[in-house]
């Protein structure tokens, strides 16, 4: 411990160069047994026996190995990786926290009369305003699309019904929460082992869809059994375009908007700061990703980004958040035309 301690000092105090910080940071990854006995000490990974405890450890250090070669290739950036929640799990496991796809939505957006009209401002987030649901948790299940469109739902919900969930003060009475397991479920051609946006909207603005309480989360493809009414609907949804800027005003005006990406491998560490991935970390059609997008910070002097809600839990980067670099539509790993926005009114 004091070695370790000791070498994160002199990483920093060797200097300005960047070399001597990431030497520090990189000291600090222990990717021995030790290590490994911090990471369930942090995380508290379930295992059934030893068989398990050491099978895991030795993908925790290939994991740890990958770990310490991202850091060395994003020296220089604002961004922090370290142990995640998946440092002992392998590459299949990984990706079925993913299974998204978004296809090209053609669908323009409604007159901007039938949205609130905002002025642009350098910095303007949701969840100040209290329009955003809590984190959650897709679990072992590559539900991703399932959560980042009901993310918007609820945004929309709260926007446009503030008063039924959020009091005085701006306390929370309560949540909207609506059923990702009915899309899970009942979204023709999408499952758990991975679905399509543009399906799970259809899906809600012609069938609408149950809350959560009606139509609890099973992590499964459960038989599609869905309640008959009571269910909340989509009135449009629409393809943003590609103009950051426009794209900004445009969840200004709407509400938060559903992001479709393809992860590079670095994004399982990351942990805070902005995140640019390096040229080539994404590659087109793997890892494909669903998020929802609640806001957006380009306040000069400052790293531009997006604020992007994850479904992997509360555990993972900044409260279950991530920073994504504003300015270079998504570091070249957006899906297809890549964002969305949804209405209920
Ligand atoms: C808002 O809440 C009221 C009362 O619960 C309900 O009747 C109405 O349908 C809700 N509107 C929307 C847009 O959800
Ligand atoms: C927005 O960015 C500016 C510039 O980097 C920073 O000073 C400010 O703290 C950021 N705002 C929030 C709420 O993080």
């Amino acid at each position: 411990m004091f070695s370790k301690e000791l070498l994160i000092v002199l990483g920093l105090f060797v200097g300005s160069c960047h070399s001597g910080l990431v030497d520090g940071v990189l000291a600090a990854i222990d990717c021995t047994l030790v290590g490994f006995l911090n990471f369930v000490t942090e995380f508290n990974p379930n295992y059934a026996n030893q068989a398990e405890h050491d099978y895991r450890f030795s993908i925790f250090q290939q994991n740890c190995a990958e770990l310490k070669q991202i850091i060395q290739s994003y020296q220089g950036s604002s961004c922090t990786f370290g142990f995640t929640k998946f440092m002992d799990r392998t590459k299949e496991e990984k990706a079925r926290m993913t299974g998204g796809l978004m296809n090209p939505v053609n669908t323009p957006a409604p007159a901007s009369s039938t949205r609130t009209k905002r002025q642009s401002q350098a910095y303007f987030d949701w969840r100040n305003s209290n329009n955003v649901s809590p984190v959650r948790d897709q679990g072992n299940c590559g539900s991703c699309w399932a959560f980042g469109s009901t993310a918007a739902v609820e945004s929309q919900l709260l926007i446009h019904n503030h008063s039924n969930y959020v009091g005085l003060l701006g306390l929370y009475m309560n949540y909207p929460d609506q059923s990702e397991q009915e899309l899970v479920s009942c979204v023709s051609g999408s499952n758990c082992g991975g679905g399509n946006v543009n399906a799970a909207l259809n899906y809600i603005k012609n069938n609408g869809q149950d809350t959560e309480s009606s139509y609890p989360y099973a992590t499964s493809n459960s038989a599609c059994n869905p309640v008959a009414s009571g269910k909340t609907k989509i009135i449009s949804y629409w393809n943003v375009g590609t103009s950051e800027v426009n794209i900004a005003n445009q969840l200004l005006s709407t509400g938060p908007l559903i992001l479709g990406l393809w992860l590079p491998p670095s994004f399982w560490y990351y942990k805070s700061g902005v995140y640019q991935p390096n040229a080539g970390d994404c590659v087109a059609g793997t890892n494909g990703h669903v998020m929802a997008v609640v806001g957006y910070n380009v306040t000069s002097g400052g790293t531009p980004y997006w604020i992007v809600k994850n479904s992997w839990g509360t555990s993972f980067g900044q409260s279950g958040y991530i920073n994504w670099y504003f300015g270079n539509w998504f570091s070249g790993c957006i899906q297809f035309q890549g964002m969305t926005a949804v209405s209920t009114v």
